[in-house]
C-alpha cells in the first residue's frame, strides 16, 4: 500500500524491491566516492529552523510561480535520464502525475519516452532539458520537436559534457534496453511487476535520439555514447546561440560556483539551477545547498534563482527557499516514488513532500511560501558548518 509509505526513504525502499538492480543503483549513485552525493543531503540537516508559536496558522498557501509560471508548491521535477527503464512508461507517468498536481515536469534529453510521447499524454506544457551535442543540426533539430511540442521553458544543462564515473554503473554493466546476459536476465527476473509492465511498452530505448540523429553510435553504452557525442567544448557562446535558437524562457542548469553565477545573469538567461548534478559529476564539490547562499549573495535578484540535489523532504524545501531559491527540483525523490508505484508512486512522493512542507512552515509561524525568507531559519547558517 503506498499510502503506508510516510517518507521518501519509504518510498526509496519499496523502489528497491521493484526495480532491478542496475537501474536501481543508477539512480541511487554519485561520482566516485560519492561524497558530493551524500553531502548534498547531510548539509540540510545541519540547517535550523525557527519554532514559532501564537500566531495565526489558518488559510496557508503553498502556491507561488516558477519563472512566472504558477505552481502548487515551489517544486519541480528534476530531468533524469533512463526514467522509463525505472517503470515502463515512465516519464509520461512522471508528467502525468506532475500536471495533475500543478508542478513543473522537465523531460531529459536522455529520456526513454520521446518529446512528441509526453506532449500526446499530457495537456498542459512542461520543460525540456537539452544536453549539447556536437552534431549542431540534431541540437536544432531537438530544439525545434521541444516548441513544437508546446514545451514552455527549456533547461539547459551545463555540468555534464564529460561523464563523471560511477563506480556502479561500470559494474553493472548499466544499458538501455538491458543486456540479456545472465546477471541480467537475474536482475529483471527477480522483479516480476517491472518484468510485466514493461512486456506491455514498445518504449525501451532513447526515445528522443533513436530515429533522429544521424550516425548513433552504441546508444545502449551510455558513458561512451556521451564521451563519443556530448560536446566538452560548450561555452558561452553556445548558450547565446541556443537562447536566440529556442526564443522562449531559458534555465541553466548545473551552476556551483558564484563567478559562473554571475556570467548567467549577462547570458539573458530566465534562471539558474544551483546543482551539481546530484553528485554525479564532480565528486568533491560542495553541497548545492551550502553553495546556494554564495550564489544568491553574488546575483542578489538580478536573476531567478533555483536549486536542487539533496531534497528529501518538506522541511528540506522549506530551508532552500529560505536560502533564496524561487523553487527547487527534485530528482531522486522523483524516481524512488516512480519506481515504488508508477504514477501513483509519484503523486505520494509530492503528497508526502506537500504535506512536510505546508506542516514545517506553520510550525515557523508562516501561512506563505512567497513570503519565507532567511529570518526563519534559527541562525544564519554558519558556512563552516556547511562543508564549503
Ligand atoms: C538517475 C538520474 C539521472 C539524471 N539524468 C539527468 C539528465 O538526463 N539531465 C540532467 O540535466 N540532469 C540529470 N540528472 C540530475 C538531476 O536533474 C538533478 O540535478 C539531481 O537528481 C538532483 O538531485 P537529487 O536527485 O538529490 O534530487 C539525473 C539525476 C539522476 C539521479
Amino acid at each position: 500500500m503506498l499510502q503506508n509509505a510516510l517518507t521518501i526513504a519509504d518510498l526509496k525502499a519499496r523502489a528497491r524491491r521493484r526495480v532491478p538492480k542496475m537501474f536501481f543503483d543508477y539512480a541511487d549513485s554519485g561520482a566516485w566516492t560519492e561524497g558530493t552525493y551524500r553531502a548534498n543531503e547531510e548539509d540540510f540537516a545541519k540547517i535550523l529552523l525557527r519554532q514559532r508559536v501564537l500566531v495565526d496558522m489558518t488559510d496557508r498557501t503553498l502556491a507561488s510561480e516558477m519563472i512566472g509560471e504558477p505552481v502548487s508548491m515551489p517544486v519541480a521535477i528534476a530531468p533524469t535520464g533512463l526514467t522509463g527503464m525505472q517503470h515502463a512508461d515512465g516519464e509520461i507517468l512522471g508528467a502525468q502525475a506532475a500536471e495533475a498536481f500543478g508542478i513543473p515536469f522537465t523531460l531529459s534529453t536522455m529520456s526513454i519516452c520521446s518529446i512528441e510521447d509526453i506532449a500526446a499524454n499530457t495537456t498542459k506544457p512542461f520543460w525540456f532539458q537539452l544536453y549539447v551535442m556536437r552534431d549542431r543540426a540534431f541540437i536544432e533539430s531537438l530544439i525545434g520537436r521541444a516548441r513544437a511540442a508546446g514545451c514552455s521553458a527549456l533547461v539547459l544543462t551545463l555540468d555534464l559534457q564529460i561523464l563523471g564515473q560511477r563506480h556502479k554503473d561500470l559494474r553493472n554493466g548499466l544499458s538501455a534496453p538491458p543486456k540479456f546476459t545472465p546477471k541480467h536476465v537475474w536482475q529483471m527476473a527477480t522483479r516480476p511487476f517491472w518484468c510485466l509492465d514493461m512486456a506491455r511498452t514498445k518504449r525501451r530505448t532513447f526515445g528522443n535520439i533513436v530515429g533522429h540523429a544521424q550516425n548513433v553510435g552504441d546508444l545502449s553504452s551510455l558513458s561512451s555514447w556521451t564521451a563519443e557525442q556530448f560536446d566538452p567544448r560548450l561555452s558561452w557562446e553556445d548558450v547565446k546561440w541556443i537562447r536566440e535558437l529556442w526564443g522562449g524562457k531559458l534555465i541553466l542548469k548545473g551552476i556551483l560556483d558564484p563567478e559562473d553565477a554571475k556570467m548567467a545573469v549577462g547570458s539573458g538567461a530566465d534562471a539558474i539551477i544551483v546543482s551539481n548534478h546530484g553528485g554525479r559529476q564532480l565528486d568533491g564539490a560542495r553541497s548545492s545547498i551550502a553553495a546556494l547562499p554564495l550564489v544568491k549573495q553574488a546575483v542578489g535578484d538580478e536573476i531567478e534563482v533555483h536549486m536542487d540535489g539533496g531534497i528529501r523532504s518538506g522541511q528540506d524545501v522549506l530551508k532552500a527557499i529560505a536560502l533564496g531559491a524561487k523553487g527547487v527540483y527534485i530528482g531522486r525523490p522523483f524516481l524512488y516514488g516512480l519506481g515504488a508505484g508508477g504514477r501513483d508512486g509519484v503523486t505520494r512522493a509530492l503528497e508526502i513532500l506537500k504535506r512536510e512542507l505546508d506542516i514545517t512552515m506553520a510550525l515557523c509561524g508562516r501561512r506563505d511560501i512567497r513570503t519565507i525568507g532567511p529570518e526563519i531559519l534559527d541562525r544564519e547558517p554558519r558556512l563552516e558548518d556547511l562543508r564549503v
